[in-house]
């Protein structure tokens, strides 16, 4: 079947995570005082044809498009036009075409069918490649050899496991501002991890950056599918710890007809980027497991039910886990009690920390409160004591 035939609903939810994460990343990217250069780059390295047959938008399309929000809301607001990149490859020479056909009907133009630009707007430049990832990757990761890329976000979203060389996502992390969406064809790797040809199994290696493929293919062998996903899932996210500059890394699983299909993985050095990347998952699962299910789409879609059930609950279990973290502990900041959050438990701060405060306040878990004016209020500064 023709893969852009139809968006599927699985693959809606992976493309609706992006949506939700890359404006407000190019916001705060751009309106940060810290960056002077004001500019940042959008990657998506394997950008497809841009528009599904049914009319709905892909990744590519869907990183211009916010990009030019982000142009007309930088417009009408007055601040400085927000100068922002976008890299977009695809190796299908037909898909290419269709892609590049997708953004002139944008309003982009060129003159080589490589780079484009809009008069509308001004500050927008895209380069539209039509390369294997690799060499593609490559390219820009050799730019300025030496020198840190501008911020940037890249979307890696291949059919398999045999097209993302592994050392290149370390070569990239090692910029300063650098953040990484894989998604991670898991039903596909998880099936070959075990198979007998070594040869197989050293592209998942090499591709994934699965090392150490021999031993896990011990572990998992013997364990049932959900024991199985753990051990992989964990295995993942300690080798893109140990073996890349990244120090968070967060993942969202998505299922079809009750089986895990792919996983989200994002890979960031920046706490910003990683706040910012639990909320938009939260927002896309409400239930803590930061999964998405197709056979569950409808209760999943509406978070006013899950809110009301199950909100109430997560908070207590937030209370209980800072309580546990920093009980006897004097002269804790808000601050810190937020960085806490981000990266050791499953929830966003938004409507979560607050909450949790507040309990705990009540039941007298914390006291001794300095910089606040208000009782029950928890800015940054505020210090407390727990008991
Ligand atoms: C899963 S699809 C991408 C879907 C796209 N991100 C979207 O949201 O619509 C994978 C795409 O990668 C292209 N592709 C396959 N091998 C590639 C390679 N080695 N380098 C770049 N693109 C490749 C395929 O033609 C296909 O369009």
């Amino acid at each position: 079947m023709n893969f852009f035939a139809e968006l599927q609903d699985h693959s809606e939810v992976k493309l609706s995570i992006l949506e939700n994460y890359t404006i407000p990343w190019m916001r705060k990217i751009i309106l940060n005082p810290f960056n002077k250069s004001k500019r940042c780059l959008l990657i998506d390295g394997f950008a497809g044809t841009g528009i599904y047959d049914d009319n709905r938008k892909g990744s590519s399309m869907i990183m211009v498009e916010a990009a030019m929000d982000f142009y007309s809301q930088a417009v009408k607001n007055g601040w400085d036009e927000p100068d922002i990149l976008i890299y977009l490859n695809e190796l299908n020479t037909d898909n290419h075409k269709s892609l590049i056909s997708n953004i002139e009907s944008l309003g982009f133009e060129s003159m080589d069918d490589k780079w484009f630009s809009s008069n509308d707007f001004e500050s927008i430049t895209i380069m539209i490649e039509n390369k294997a990832f690799e060499e593609f990757f490559d390219e820009i990761l050799n730019i300025g050899e030496g020198k840190t890329l501008i911020p940037s976000f890249c979307f890696v979203d291949p059919f398999g496991f045999s097209q993302t060389p592994f050392r290149l996502f370390e070569k990239y992390l090692k910029n300063e501002n650098s953040e990484l969406l894989i998604n991670f064809i898991y039903e596909h790797t998880n099936r070959f991890i075990t198979h007998p040809n070594e040869k197989v199994r050293a592209r998942i290696s090499t591709h994934m950056g699965l090392v150490g493929l021999n031993d896990l293919s011990d572990k998992v062998s013997g364990l049932d599918p959900l024991e199985r996903k753990k051990v992989i899932i964990e295995t993942y996210t300690n080798n893109i710890l140990n073996e890349t500059d990244a120090v968070h890394v967060k993942h969202f699983d998505i299922k079809k007809n009750r089986r895990t299909k792919m996983i989200l993985f994002y890979a960031t050095k920046n706490i910003n980027g990683l706040k910012l990347m639990k909320e938009t998952m939260w927002k896309h699962d409400e239930t803590g497991l930061f999964t998405y299910d197709d056979k569950q789409q409808m209760v999943q879609l509406d978070f006013e039910t899950i809110l009301s059930t199950d909100k109430q609950m997560h908070i207590n279990l937030l209370s209980e886990a800072i309580y546990n973290n920093f009980s006897k502990r004097k002269n804790i900041s808000c601050e810190h009690i937020e960085v806490f959050t981000i990266i050791e438990t499953i929830y966003p701060l938004t409507n979560f920390v607050k909450p949790a405060l507040k309990i705990l306040e009540e039941q007298g878990k914390i006291t001794n409160f300095k910089g606040r004016k208000k009782i029950k209020t928890y800015p940054a500064k505020t210090r407390m004591d727990f008991n």
